[in-house]
C-alpha cells in the first residue's frame, strides 16, 4: 500500500529523517516508536505532504506521490491526525465533522450551512461520532470537550475523510492511562470495522505491543529496527533507546 525509498528531510543541521524506507502491506496497524525527537512526525508530515523531502520517494499503491500538496494527498486517500489535536474549537462537534464529511462528498461550497439538506451526510456523521463515544456531545463546543475527546474528535474527522491509509501521530498523548486505554480501543475498532490501514505514532509500549501487528523504531531520523513485536522485545539497542540509553 506504502512504499518509502531513502526518505530525508533536514531542518539546517538536523537530520530529522535520514534515509528512511520501509513498506507498509494493506490492512493491519504498523506503530511508529522512538525517543522525542526520533522524527516520528517529520515522517507523517512527509507523507501527509505537509512538508517536502529533501530526497527519497513515497509510493502510495504503486503511484509516485512524492511532493503532492495535502490536499491532493487526501483525495487520493490517506488522512493523518495530529499530535495536538487540529479541531475547530469555537465550532461544535457536529460541524467539526461534517467538514471532512461535506469535502469528502465534493460539498465543500456548502459547508455547514445546509447541513440539513443532505440527510445521508448527516447519517454519515451520526456513524462517525456514535463510533467515537461523541454522538451525544454533538452540541457541545469543541472547547467544552475534555482533552481525550479532542484526540478523538481529531481522529474521526481524518477518518471521516473515508482513507484507505490513516496517519495517526500520538492518539493517546497527553492522558490518563486509563483514558489511553478507552482511545485505543475505540480507534482500533473504528479502523478494523472500515478496514483501514494505520500507520500509527506511539510512546506507549503496552499499547504498541497490544495493538500493534508491525512496530518500526527511529532513533535520529533512522530506522533502528522493524518487525514484529516478538523481534522487537528481542531486541537489547531496542530496549536501551526506548530506557533513554544511547546506541
Ligand atoms: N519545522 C521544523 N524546523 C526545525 N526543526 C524541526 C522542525 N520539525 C522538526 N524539527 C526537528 O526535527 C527533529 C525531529 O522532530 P519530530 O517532531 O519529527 O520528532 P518526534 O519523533 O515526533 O518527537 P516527539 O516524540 O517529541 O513528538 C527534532 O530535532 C526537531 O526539533
Ligand atoms: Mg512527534
Amino acid at each position: 500500500m506504502l512504499r518509502v525509498e531513502n526518505l530525508t528531510k533536514y531542518f539546517g543541521e538536523v537530520h530529522a529523517v535520514d534515509n528512511v524506507s520501509f513498506t507498509l502491506e494493506e490492512g493491519g496497524v504498523t506503530s511508529v516508536v522512538g525517543p522525542n525527537g526520533a522524527g516520528k512526525t517529520t515522517l507523517i508530515n512527509l507523507i501527509s505532504g505537509a512538508i517536502k523531502p529533501d530526497a527519497g520517494r513515497i509510493y502510495y499503491k504503486g503511484r509516485d506521490i512524492t511532493g503532492y500538496p495535502p490536499s491532493k494527498i487526501s483525495r487520493i486517500g490517506i488522512a493523518r491526525s495530529f499530535q495536538i489535536p487540529h479541531i475547530f474549537l469555537r465550532m461544535t462537534v457536529l460541524d467539526n465533522i461534517l467538514i471532512p464529511l461535506f469535502s469528502r462528498k465534493g460539498l465543500s461550497r456548502n459547508l455547514i450551512k445546509r447541513a440539513t439538506d443532505y440527510p445521508e451526510v448527516l447519517k454519515s456523521a451520526e456513524d462517525i461520532l456514535g463510533s467515537f463515544g461523541l454522538w451525544e456531545k454533538r452540541n457541545f463546543l469543541a472547547n467544552e470537550l475534555p482533552h481525550g475527546d479532542r484526540k478523538l474528535l481529531d481522529i474521526a474527522m481524518a477518518l471521516a475523510m473515508e482513507p484507505e491509509l490513516v496517519l495517526l501521530d500520538e492518539p493517546t498523548s497527553g492522558v490518563s492511562i486509563r483514558e489511553k486505554s478507552r482511545i485505543m480501543e475505540i480507534v482500533e475498532e473504528a479502523i478494523r470495522e472500515r478496514g483501514v490501514t494505520a500507520l500509527i505514532v506511539e510512546h506507549d509500549m503496552d499499547i504498541v505491543f497490544s495493538y500493534s501487528e508491525k512496530i518500526i523504531v527511529m532513533h535520529q531520523g533512522k530506522i533502528l529496527a522493524m518487525g514484529s513485536g516478538e523481534e522487537i522485545k528481542r531486541n537489547k539497542e531496542v530496549e536501551s533507546i526506548l530506557m533513554g540509553g544511547e546506541v
